[in-house]
């Protein structure tokens, strides 16, 4: 029998999520310390590392043999999913934080033994939690999510890209991904990856490619984005594997086949 505590973590981890939100408010207007990281466009600020400080400490002193799989350094070097372990953005979106200040999030994930348990999407500015338990169904604050449509036409949805496929290392086959976009009835892009998979599962888009994301960009929205009939997978149709940067696409299970055969060519 398992001993994964998976309601008294998630009312714990609810309230952290919101204490961090709450930091991330109260602070929006004050000067910003950014810096960057892997290129000039990779932003990271004073904030993004003190909100992953505060659920480091926090976690560790209230389980302490559980693990953080973390982005900006404070978390635990973390090669495999066994026992719990906790997989977080402080801010994702830092660009949006920074230059709009709104359409960021704090995504925060539990998984144990590799199952996705509970995940946070927190949209902060705009105070919408979306959050769920593994087969307990997704919320977007206090609402149950409904299940996704029954079907699903490519030519009748919304696809979710950003230029990523264009600008950096050219992983895919770029005239296919045009074709997709020609295809599809509308792209979006909205600037956190985590708030994208929450939006997929509101149902008010319908696919989301992505060929760089890290495990805590995706961790918590595709738990929410399972519990409403959604599927999430690597752009070769394998499983994730929430260690890597998993060229990945999510959507509804009418049309994420049609994508991954048609329009994705890894090269
Ligand atoms: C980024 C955002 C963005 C996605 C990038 C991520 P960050 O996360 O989720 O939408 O396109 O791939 O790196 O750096 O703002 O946490
Ligand atoms: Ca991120
Ligand atoms: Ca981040």
């Amino acid at each position: 029998m398992s001993t994964f505590k998976q309601e008294a973590i998630y009312q714990q981890a609810k309230k952290w999520v919101k204490e961090a939100g709450a930091l991330i408010r109260q602070a929006i207007d004050q000067p910003r310390e950014i810096d960057t990281k892997a290129d000039a466009n990779d932003l990271v600020t004073e904030m993004d590392k003190k909100i992953e400080q505060f659920f480091a400490e926090h976690i560790r002193h209230t389980y302490p043999t559980d693990r953080i799989l973390s982005e900006e350094g404070f978390g635990d070097e973390v090669n495999d999913l066994t026992g719990t372990v906790w997989i977080i953005d402080p801010i994702d979106g830092t660009m949006n934080f920074v230059h709009q200040k709104r359409t960021f999030s704090i995504s925060l994930a539990v998984y144990h033994n590799g199952i996705g348990e509970i995940g946070f999407v927190y949209d902060v500015m705009a105070d919408i939690l979306y959050h769920a338990k593994k087969g307990a169904g997704a919320y977007k604050n206090e609402k149950k999510l409904s299940p996704i449509a029954d079907h699903k036409n490519l030519s009748e949805s919304i696809l979710m890209l950003n230029t990523f496929w264009c600008t950096s290392n050219n992983k895919v086959n770029d005239k296919k991904i045009r074709k997709l976009v020609q295809t599809v009835r509308g792209t979006r892009t909205y600037g956190s990856a985590a708030l994208e998979f929450a939006y997929l599962a509101e149902g008010i888009v319908d696919s989301y490619i992505s060929f760089k994301l890290h495990p805590w960009d995706l961790a918590a929205g595709v738990i929410l984005f399972n519990e409403v009939g959604g599927k999430t997978v690597q752009a070769n149709g394998k499983p994730l594997t929430f260690l890597n940067q998993d060229p990945m696409v999510s959507a509804h299970p009418d049309i994420i086949d049609e994508i991954i055969n048609d329009y994705i060519e890894l090269k």
